[in-house]
């Protein structure tokens, strides 16, 4: 039986998981997302998120992961037979998310090519939607757009070799070169929009606080949503990374590290994205928040407009921010990938490789919907529905399960603090115990209620105003389906011993 992958250093694994943690999610999510809800007021739920809910969930599951030494499905299923499902959930909400992720990286890399010879011309927000996606109405799903197929194929191409050579010579070179790289470039884009004339004026917008925002339930929902996405806690990537470990490694401060590493890179990326939006602002003589816009808008409509503003240089800006954008986001699809590869190839005690091309090769076929004239709306529906039901949802059930039903929080507490340097203080337990599942239980309570109701109201009541019908099937089946699929494969026969052993042999590529 060979011995399960480990990574080479304590560096690599570090570099790893804030190459997972920081992604999409920290530079075109978190500067919206903290502006629409309450701007500097944001921070004390965003706090208390990652404070009562995002850091310890990290350490669970990094105990987890370094206990168990399994991905995803077999740490749950060594912990306990009947909760296999849960990790397999997980697996899938990784793979759907993996999906469109990709693309988002493609219309990176062709807005890095674009950024050059700033291709989007003056329109920005025509070129997007009617140049380059070439976009057909909500529903419809039209032809492959070359553009948008190109760079995806190179994006499947580099994510899958990185994972064919393994867990220490791929992942971890890989994110030994891109997380400095990406350090390096954002810098040099943050140091260069603070000194933009009007950032000031911008930074006041982002961090001026609206204190009643923060007794709004939404803002709270948002918090945790943020952070569960951004820290890539609760779909079964962190229990992979750190199933990893070797056996003497101190998880507590790991976690503390990625969980302050990531929101340190979000605030960073708050701090330029505002920046160049109160460029921008004072360069059209309007109000910051006329120009502030989330996700898609932000990076390839706004962006591109700021580029055509900047006083020097403006290519190179526009290449270094697409460029940015492409490394967070390559890090972080590396980690969802491998959550299932890992998967697959413990279940069925297939070699990485053969794991490899059959996860990974699914994902890149299944992709190909977003990269259709249709791709957007698509993407925008799973993108919510597999957070809110995927994500925040798994998360709910994982930390209920955990500490309520299987009563695991003292074990895994006890084997954290005989490995860590900082022992566990009492608000490890109080978070997850209390805190986090009644916030999260009311979070979730509030969302279904909200969707059901907005479900059976008029056509354009729906989430962003689609048709139920779509709803029902891109958002709610895809969800649905995560779940579905998850009990399957859990009941499927494993064709390995190591489900009942205590440790696996996931086979590192030679
Ligand atoms: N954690 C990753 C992100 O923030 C998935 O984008």
């Amino acid at each position: 039986m060979a011995l399960r992958s480990q990574w080479g250093t304590r560096a690599g694994f570090i570099m790893a998981a804030i190459g997972s943690a920081v992604g999409l999610g920290n530079i075109w999510r978190f500067p919206a997302v903290a502006y629409e809800n309450g701007g500097g007021a944001f921070f004390i739920p965003y706090l208390f998120a990652l404070l009562t809910a995002g850091i310890p969930i990290l350490i669970m599951e990094f105990t987890m992961g370094h206990k168990y030494r399994g991905s995803a499905p077999l740490t749950y299923r060594k912990m306990n037979k009947k909760t296999e499902f849960i990790g397999w959930w997980a697996v899938l909400v990784a793979f759907v998310i993996s999906t469109y992720y990709s693309v988002i990286i493609a219309w990176a890399i062709a807005y890095a090519y674009f950024s050059i010879d700033l291709a989007w011309g003056a329109n920005t927000e025509t070129f997007l939607f009617n140049d380059y996606l070439k976009m057909v109405d909500p529903g419809q799903v039209g032809n492959l757009v070359p553009g948008v197929l190109i760079p995806l194929i190179l994006v499947w191409f580099v994510v899958l070799f990185i994972l064919f050579r393994g867990v220490r010579k791929g992942i971890e070179i890989a994110n030994r070169i891109f997380i400095p790289a990406l350090a390096i470039i954002f810098l040099i884009i943050v140091i260069r929009a603070v000194t933009l004339d009007g950032a000031m004026q911008g930074l006041q917008a982002f961090f001026e606080p609206d204190f009643s925002s923060i007794f709004s339930g939404e803002v709270w929902v948002a918090a945790y949503g943020q952070i569960f996405f951004s820290l890539s806690i609760a779909f079964g990537i962190m229990i992979t990374y750190s199933s990893y470990l070797s056996e003497k490694s101190d998880i507590t401060n790991n976690a503390f590290i990625t969980g302050f590493g990531n929101s340190s890179f979000e605030l960073l990326a708050g701090i330029g994205v505002f920046s160049v939006l109160g460029f921008m602002a004072t360069q059209s003589g309007v109000a910051v928040d006329e120009v502030v816009s989330d996700g898609v808008g932000l990076a390839f409509v706004v962006f591109p407009a700021i580029i055509n503003e900047f006083p020097g240089l403006n290519g190179l800006f526009g290449f270094l921010f697409f460029a940015s954008l492409v490394l967070a986001g390559l890090t972080s699809l590396m980690s969802l990938t491998e959550t299932y590869v890992a998967g697959i190839s413990d279940k069925f005690n297939i070699s990485r490789r053969k794991a490899v091309m059959f996860g990974g090769g699914l994902a890149a076929v299944i992709s190909l919907i977003y990269a259709t004239q249709g791709g957007l709306s698509f993407l925008d529906t799973v993108d919510y529905f597999i957070n809110q039901f995927g994500v925040a949802l798994l998360g709910l059930v994982e930390v209920a399960l955990i500490t309520w039903v299987l009563r695991q929080v003292k074990n895994l507490k006890n084997h954290a603090d005989e490995i860590s340097d900082i022992k566990l203080g009492w608000w490890f337990p109080v978070s997850l115990n209390v805190i986090t599942p009644l916030v999260l239980g009311y979070m979730m309570f509030d969302l279904l209620r909200l969707n059901l109701l907005k479900l059976f109201d008029t056509p354009t009541g729906n989430y962003a105003g689609y048709s139920d019908t779509f709803i029902l099937f891109a958002g709610w089946s895809v969800a649905g389906v995560a779940l579905i699929v998850g009990i399957v494969m859990a009941a499927t026969k494993w064709r390995s011993k190591e489900a009942d052993s205590g440790y696996s042999d996931q086979k590192e590529a030679k």
